[in-house]
């Protein structure tokens, strides 16, 4: 008999969320197997639930951030050793995705966890990351089309270009600060509960705004800050009324990156893009490889990205469906919930 783990499926579309026996997969050429020790949760788990999108085949295991130890190495994978411990972007794919206690990925976008960075930090990364980085250097439409901060010369080059992100606290506006912070913007202008801002100043941003603020007095008091003209506008939010301040934030050319599809109406000098943090669509691979396989554990390593706050929950898998309800019901402020796949089975 093959070997059997544990996982948690969604029985069916719209049903209900049970742990229950999965295969343990064996990894092809490039890829392969590891052990989780963290996942983090993200508001699409909720989403594929209650509103049927995403994923056609059935029961379906969801989760897209892994972080754990290589267990299995498929042939031609010379990179990694068992028991390194890395972090990876899954996929809405059974044998792709983090709601389990094993799953496979590609060696070539899979990212190594410095010693300083815990499993459960290292999970709350992937989903949150990609999306960001391929929304500010993805060319367009996928992105905003600026030069990836690879190296030290592609470090800093936007000094003196403002950008604003609306929604600083939240997972991805985290990240999109700190990436623009490596990329030299400034001011780097945010929004958010303002118990949230000296944390977000740490990060990189230089103005916090009260999330709260009416859109024309939001958008009054951003304009006095720089004389630039605003070119950037990263709308981690996405509502209707925060994409409409975004548009509204723009001077003519300027460009607003949305995490959920573009609602507001878009004056025809600007443009906004919806950004797909997919890590295998055919324009994100090798920008997205780039970044997890080369760079991103240097990031960490040198404190350049912080992962966000983490919130682990108990009983491990069976302990997600409360924390995606807790998401789903807006209860979750500036921090990530974190499952451990290996407790209490
Ligand atoms: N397109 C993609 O590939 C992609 C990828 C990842 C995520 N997403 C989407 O991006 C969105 C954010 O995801 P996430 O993981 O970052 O969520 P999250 O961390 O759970 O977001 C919660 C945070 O958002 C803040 N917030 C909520 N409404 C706000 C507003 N109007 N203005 C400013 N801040 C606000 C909350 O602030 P308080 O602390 O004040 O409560 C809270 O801190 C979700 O809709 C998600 O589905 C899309």
């Amino acid at each position: 008999m093959s070997p059997t783990q544990k996982a948690l499926f969604l029985n069916k579309k719209f049903g209900d969320l049970v742990v229950e026996d999965a295969p343990i997969y064996k990894p092809g050429p490039g890829e392969i197997l590891i052990k989780i020790k963290a996942t983090s949760l993200n508001p699409v788990d909720w989403k594929i639930q209650k509103y049927g999108i995403f994923i056609e085949e059935y029961p379906a295991i969801l989760g897209g951030d892994i972080a754990g130890d290589v267990e299995e190495l498929g042939e031609g994978v010379d990179e990694f050793r068992k028991g390194d411990r890395v972090f990876v972007h899954g996929q809405f794919v059974n044998d792709r995705s983090s709601f389990q206690q094993y799953t496979l990925a590609l060696a070539s976008a899979t990212a190594r966890i410095p010693p300083s960075v815990s499993y459960e930090q290292a999970s709350t990364l992937p989903v949150v990351l990609t999306v960001s980085y391929v929304g500010l250097y993805n060319e367009n439409p996928h992105g905003f089309g600026l030069t990836a901060p690879v190296s030290e010369e592609t470090q800093g080059i936007y000094g003196g270009t403002p950008i604003v992100v609306l929604g600083g606290a939240s997972s991805v506006g985290q990240i999109v600060i700190q990436l623009a912070r490596l990329s030299g913007f400034s001011p780097i202008i945010t929004t958010a509960s303002l118990k949230h801002t000296d944390n977000l100043k740490s990060l990189g941003a230089t103005a916090v705004f009260d999330r709260d603020l009416p859109a024309s007095e939001l958008v009054k008091e951003i304009k006095k800050l720089t004389n630039e003209p605003i070119k950037f506008v990263y709308d981690s939010i996405s509502s209707n009324i925060t994409q409409e301040t975004g548009v509204e934030l723009l001077a003519p050319g300027g460009q607003l990156a949305t995490v959920l599809p573009v609602t507001a109406k878009v004056d025809k000098d600007k443009s906004a893009w919806l950004i797909l943090g997919m890590p295998r669509l055919p324009h994100n691979i090798e920008l997205v490889e780039t970044l997890y396989h080369d760079k991103i554990a240097g990031f960490l390593e040198k404190g350049i990205i912080k992962p966000n706050k983490v919130e682990v929950l108990p009983n491990g898998l069976a302990g997600v469906p409360d924390g995606l309800a807790r998401m789903e019901a807006d209860k979750i402020s500036g921090l990530k919930l974190v499952a451990r796949p290996q407790e209490n089975l």
